[in-house]
C-alpha cells in the first residue's frame, strides 16, 4: 500500500519535520518534505505545469492510496507553504482518498483550527479527510531521538492504521467500480 506524507513544515529544523522524519522512518512512506523541495509560488500559468518539482508532487499524489498531511498550525491555519503545495493539486489526485491529518501546534490547546481548515481544504478537493486526527504539542516531541515520545507514537500509530483501512476499503471499491 502506497502512504505518501506530505511534511508541510517551511522550517528545516522544526517539529513538523522532526514528526516526518520519524514516520518514515517507522513506517517507511515516502515523504515530500515542503522545507527542502523547491516548490514554486502557485500563479497558474501554464509553464508551471511542466516544472519537475510540480510533475512529481502530482504523480506522487495520484499514484498515493492515502496521503498524510503534517502541518504546523501558523495563525489558526495550515502552513502558508502548505496550502501553496495544495493549489498544484486537484480532485485528479485526491477524488476519494483517504487523507490522514495531523497537526503541530503550540500548546495551550493550538492545532483545532489548522485540522479545520486543513479538512476544508481536503473537501475542496474532493479527498476522503478521515475522522481520526492529531495535534501534536512541542511537549509530545522527543528531541534527543529526533522523534515522538512513546504515547505520541502511538497515538501517531492509532491514526495510520485508521487511514490504512480507509484506503483498503476505498481500493475495493474502486475494484468493485462502486464510484
Ligand atoms: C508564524 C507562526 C504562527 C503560529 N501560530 C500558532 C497558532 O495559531 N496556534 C498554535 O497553537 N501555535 C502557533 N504557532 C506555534 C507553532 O504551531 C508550533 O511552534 C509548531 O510546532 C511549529 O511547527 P514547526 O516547528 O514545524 O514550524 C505559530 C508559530 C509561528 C512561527
Amino acid at each position: 500500500m502506497k502512504i505518501v506524507v506530505i511534511s508541510g513544515g517551511p522550517r528545516k529544523h522544526g517539529r513538523t519535520a522532526i514528526a516526518a522524519r520519524f514516520i518514515e522512518r517507522t513506517y517507511g512512506y515516502h515523504t515530500l518534505d515542503l522545507s527542502v523541495m523547491e516548490m514554486p509560488m502557485y500563479t497558474g500559468e501554464e509553464e508551471q505545469t511542466t516544472n519537475p518539482v510540480v510533475k512529481s508532487l502530482r504523480q506522487s499524489v495520484l499514484e498515493a492510496d492515502a496521503v498524510l498531511l503534517l502541518s504546523p498550525e501558523y495563525h489558526s491555519a495550515m502552513s502558508g507553504a502548505l496550502k501553496n503545495t495544495l493549489d498544484f493539486l486537484s480532485s485528479t489526485q485526491f477524488l476519494h482518498k483517504p487523507v490522514g491529518l495531523i497537526a503541530m501546534a503550540g500548546g495551550g490547546k493550538g492545532g483545532i483550527n489548522c485540522l479545520n481548515n486543513m479538512r476544508t481544504v481536503m473537501r475542496g478537493l474532493y479527498a476522503n479527510a478521515i475522522p481520526r486526527q492529531l495535534v501534536l504539542d512541542p511537549s509530545v516531541f522527543d528531541y534527543d531521538r529526533d522523534g515522538l515520545t512513546k504515547e505520541a507514537a502511538e497515538q501517531v500509530d492509532g491514526l495510520i492504521e485508521e487511514l490504512k483501512m480507509y484506503a483498503r476499503v476505498a481500493k475495493e471499491v474502486k475494484a468493485q467500480q462502486l464510484i
